[in-house]
């Protein structure tokens, strides 16, 4: 094969021919992948750091009630510590902090806000099955003196850059600037992610879904008539059999279906029928639904797409069904239906 384009010469070539991504983008985006890379390393250490191991519970609840791991709070500082001090960024939220990290005085400020997950797929950390960080760049609103939560409650369809990457047996970093998505794998010899698609797509229908079958019980009608009838297969309404996955790390499932198509749903359930969902709209949900979109596939909450939800609060929660088009227009419509 001709010559191997690293994330930095791809980032530059896009700078150059788009113009759409101004240089303190490309640093983001490239300060965002170097950030990946020393958790990337964190998460191949696994239990051999002896004292500092970072596998198991790190004794602390996040603004959610979730029980943080060791893994979730160390990305979370990783992240947090890349990117403050560069001048690209005005301010930063997580999943892993209650409100929003607003950059220091001692640093430039910039005109970005960066949001991440910074360890999705905690409960596989300990069992050694794929997780990874997602993020969601937007821009400071026009105009705007300090920075507060307010200018991070802009809807999906706004993000200027969205990504993941994927710590699974490869590490693997997947991009948007809003001109497709690209996925680059980490070369751990030369220390530098490497293109290696440049022009995703998924397929438009499927015969793959990927939902946490334990909770069927509490879902909503529309949601388990799409299930049921897949799992009719080939005698039931749809014609055709159905394959299941289900990684229980959002990150490796929408790879899988970047990779070979799928569709996914975490939806909002009976358990607790006062949350949206489980999922987080502004740093899970709006930068999978861009890439997804992005690849030709679609994502909405059932009833509207989720890119142009306006989120109310920084930890809002949404349901989710995104993927191949046409499984996905079909449980939306299941839905109008009601
Ligand atoms: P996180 O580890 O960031 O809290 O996210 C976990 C999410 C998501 O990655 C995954 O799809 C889902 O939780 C799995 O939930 P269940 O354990 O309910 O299946
Ligand atoms: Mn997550
Ligand atoms: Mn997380």
């Amino acid at each position: 094969m001709s010559q191997k384009i690293s994330l930095t010469r791809y980032l530059v070539e896009q700078q150059r021919m788009e113009g759409h991504i101004p240089s303190q983008l490309r640093l983001l985006l490239e300060v965002v992948a170097r950030a990946c890379k020393r958790i990337s390393q964190a998460v191949n250490k696994g239990a051999l750091g002896g004292e500092n191991s970072i596998l198991g519970t790190a004794g602390s609840e996040n603004v959610q009630g979730e029980v943080q791991k060791k893994l979730d709070i160390i990305a979370n500082e990783v992240l947090i510590e890349a990117n403050e001090w560069g001048g690209h960024l005005a301010a930063m939220a997580s999943e892993e902090m209650d409100g929003i990290y607003v950059v220091p005085n001692r640093y430039p400020q910039g005109e970005y806000l960066l949001l991440f997950d910074p360890l999705d797929g905690s409960s596989n950390i300990d069992v050694n099955v794929s997780i990874g960080t997602i993020f969601s760049v937007l821009k400071m609103p026009e105009d705007d003196r300090g920075v507060d939560e307010g200018d991070f409650l802009q809807p999906g369809r706004q993000q200027v850059a969205a990504g993941y990457c994927v710590y699974g047996p490869q590490t693997t970093l997947v991009l948007t600037v809003g001109d497709g998505v690209a996925m680059f794998t980490l070369d751990r010899e030369q220390g530098s992610f490497v293109l290696i698609e440049e022009n995703v797509r998924i397929s438009p229908d499927t015969q793959e879904f990927a939902i946490n079958m334990s909770n069927m019980r509490h879902w909503d009608e529309p949601v388990r008539r799409y299930i049921d009838e897949c799992l009719a297969g080939q005698e039931g309404p749809r014609g055709k059999n159905f394959n299941m996955r289900w990684v229980a790390s959002m990150v490796a499932d929408v790879h899988r279906i970047l990779c070979r198509g799928g569709i996914f749903m975490y939806p909002w359930d009976k358990r607790e029928p006062d949350k949206a969902g489980k999922l987080r709209l502004m740093y899970e949900a709006n930068p999978m639904s861009w890439l997804i979109e992005q690849a030709g596939g679609a994502a909405t909450n059932g009833h509207q797409r989720i890119l142009d939800i306006q989120p109310t609060k920084l930890h809002e929660r949404v349901s989710v069904i995104l993927g191949s088009k046409n499984e996905v227009e079909r449980v939306t419509g299941y839905h109008a239906k009601l």
